[in-house]
């Protein structure tokens, strides 16, 4: 067999940035030359581009691991992402296109989102909430969840958004690790014909929550969410928030003051809340949003992912608004009411710059080019893909049934910790070879290092950032050691990204993906301990070891091994019992795909479950050394029970 990392290691073939880009293109290879020179003043002269409150004195304070950025400047987020826009001569231009999955849709023009977020923001000042108050959102993909954020940002609130695709204990823990003072959510959201009654799951997460004092909630499904208020805490969006004045101060913050927090999963059971300021994160998502994807004015971006990921945060709201872009948003699923939803959507709105996820690629790959064929694509002029490694396979699917061979393809690595897009091509610019990201972004760099973290010029090893970046996260909320550990302990000195990598001939990167426990499923980090945590919960499970395997689509899914309390039976039912049990203790994306019951698991002498066997087992492999087992005959019946699962 063919594995996907030898297919993934085909570095032979190369596409060069078609003719009428190199003429359109932000940047050009001075600005590679001209960030290797002087990286400092390469991130100085875009922050420059910035609206400033108060000009910085220092670019950088560089405390290893502690980075500081633009010191003593003054900014605001959603100063810089609408009002400079709408006095700017944009005040009519569309800043988001909607749909929603009933296919409802709604514009809003930049002087329009500009005195929503501002109606918004002094809804939220209204209930007190104020500069570094945590506020959690969680919300389906509607023009609120934009204006939400960006309200926040105006008041200098900290904004946590929660995945609207997280269980009621998942918003919980993440409410309770930020201590929010208050909730926005909405009554529901659309999913595939169903209604996802968010306010119920964020009913149950309240009951167990003492910090918040108000929730904000939007009415996006009507009576028929049959929604319960609570008096004094629950308030109507469309009753305090369409009240409210069109006018709101923006608080003048710190560059260094928290813009917000995002909960991330780790090698422990218990998510990261990643840290993220503000004039640093802004500058770099502004700067890549313009050089990777290109925009214009007459552009329209629609980057498909939800604003409950990182993607949303940089490149659906802050990235492309701070460029006074038109970016689309969609609230429901590619699927529904059919599969050419996504392509329909792009002829409709005239979709320019599309971004997504190779998991979707894969998607749209099986379901076959009838579906795309169906819509004129020919305003599409660039595609992106991020979350995972793309294939090669599914690389020239996307470039030619999608791009029809005429849009180049930006693959674009980077983390929920990196804040903005650290390896990837520059159309116009970089030639693109299928399957790898290409090269670090102008101002970023990068370091392939061994085991020992010497630095190796060709090869596979580990990706590492040797010199601080303007996004990267400042820390893990209330947890400085963690961070210290997590990302800088590995290799002194370096920023350690958890990712295998390989560099070529060419110096191309290609990302293998994560060496440590966190799986990617979906493009969806999920770490094996939160699975675990999630499994031992339920009464009937002694013990679990959870594992990735490789799976066509999503590249990844969720394998566990299971011992059972007791003389417990595993049934059909008890697995079926157990995969509902994670969902509802984290969400459907941590769900298993496989469950499977063994009376013990592979141990070594010293009581570590040994998961690299437990992955070959899951992949069907051959196994590895297996001398340093406790009891070796576990091997054997659990590889008897895998296959007998597979069927
Ligand atoms: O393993 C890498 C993979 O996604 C991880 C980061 O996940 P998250 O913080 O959820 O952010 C995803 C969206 C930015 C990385 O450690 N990853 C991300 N982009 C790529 C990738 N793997 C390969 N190629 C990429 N372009």
């Amino acid at each position: 067999m063919t594995s996907q990392i030898d297919t993934l290691l085909d570095e032979t073939r190369r596409f060069p940035p078609p003719e009428q880009f190199a003429a359109q293109a932000n940047a050009t290879e001075a600005t590679y030359q001209a960030a290797a020179k002087d990286r400092e003043a390469f991130w100085a002269t875009e922050a420059a581009q910035l609206d400033w409150i108060e000009p910085w004195h220092t670019v950088l304070e560089w405390n290893l691991p502690h980075a500081k950025w633009f010191v003593g400047g003054k900014l605001n987020v959603s100063s810089n992402c609408l009002d400079r826009h709408v006095s700017g001569g944009r005040a009519d231009k569309a800043a988001i296109i909607w749909e929603g999955e009933p296919g409802d849709t709604r514009t809003l023009s930049y002087a329009e989102l500009s005195q929503e977020v501002n109606r918004c923001a002094n809804a939220l000042r209204g209930l007190g909430v104020g500069k570094g108050d945590r506020v959690a959102i969680y919300l389906p993909m509607i023009p609120e969840a934009a204006i939400a954020m960006l309200a926040c940002a105006r008041i200098g609130a900290v904004h946590s958004v929660v995945f609207g695709g997280f269980s009621a204990e998942s918003l919980r823990d993440r409410i309770n690790d930020a201590e929010a003072v208050a909730v926005i959510t909405a009554d529901g959201g659309n999913r595939r014909g169903q209604v996802v009654p968010l306010k119920k799951f964020a009913d149950k997460a309240l009951e167990d929550t003492p910090s918040v004092r108000h929730v904000l909630v939007v009415s996006r499904i009507g009576e028929a969410a049959d929604t319960v208020m609570q008096p004094g805490r629950d308030h109507w969006w469309h009753e305090i928030v369409d009240a409210a004045s069109t006018e709101a101060t923006p608080e003048p913050m710190d560059a260094e003051d928290l813009l917000f927090i995002l909960y991330t999963s780790g090698t422990t059971g218990k998510p990261k809340g990643i840290v993220h300021t503000t004039g640093g994160y802004l500058t770099q998502v502004t700067t890549t949003s313009k050089y990777v994807f290109d925009l214009k004015d007459d552009d329209v971006f629609w980057c498909s992912a939800d604003i409950g990921w990182v993607t949303g945060h940089s490149y659906v709201v802050y990235g492309p608004l701070a460029n006074g872009a038109t970016v689309v948003m969609y609230e429901g699923s590619p699927d529904w009411p059919d599969r050419d939803r996504f392509w329909a959507l792009c002829a409709k709105h005239g979709v320019t710059v599309f971004y997504t996820a190779p998991t979707a690629i894969r998607t749209f790959m099986k379901w076959g080019p009838e579906f795309p064929d169906r819509h004129d694509l020919s305003q599409l002029r660039l595609l992106g893909t991020v979350g995972e490694p793309i294939n090669p396979e599914a690389w020239m699917w996307y470039h030619q049934h999608i791009g029809h061979g005429r849009c180049p393809i930006v693959d674009t690595w980077w983390q929920t910790e990196t804040g903005g897009i650290m390896i990837t091509p520059l159309p116009g610019v970089t030639t693109t070879k299928p399957g790898s990201a290409t090269v670090p972004f102008p101002g970023i760099s990068a370091e392939l290092v061994d085991t020992d973290g010497t630095p190796i010029e060709s090869g596979g090893g580990y990706l590492t950032i040797t010199d601080p970046w303007p996004g990267m996260l400042r820390t893990i909320y209330r947890d400085d050691d963690r961070y210290r550990e997590t990302y800088w302990s590995r290799f002194p000195g370096r920023y350690f990204a958890g990712d295998g990598a390989k560099l070529d001939d060419d110096g191309y990167w290609w990302i293998l993906g994560r060496v440590d426990d966190v799986l990617n499923v979906s493009g969806h980090r999920i770490g094996t301990m939160e699975v675990e945590s999630a499994l031992v919960d339920h009464p009937a499970v002694a013990e679990a070891a959870v594992v990735g395997k490789t799976h066509d689509i999503k590249g990844q899914a969720v394998a566990a091994f299971v011992t059972l309390k007791g003389d417990r039976d595993g049934s059909e039912d008890l697995v079926k019992e157990l995969k509902q049990h994670v969902t509802e203790k984290i969400g459907a994306i941590a769900r298993p795909e496989d469950i499977i019951f063994t009376a013990d698991l592979p141990k070594t002498r010293s009581g570590k479950i040994m998961r690299r066997l437990l992955r070959d087992i899951a992949e069907g492999r051959a196994l590895g050394d297996t001398t340093t087992l406790a009891d070796p005959n576990v091997v054997n019946m659990l590889i008897e029970k895998h296959e007998a699962a597979e069927g």
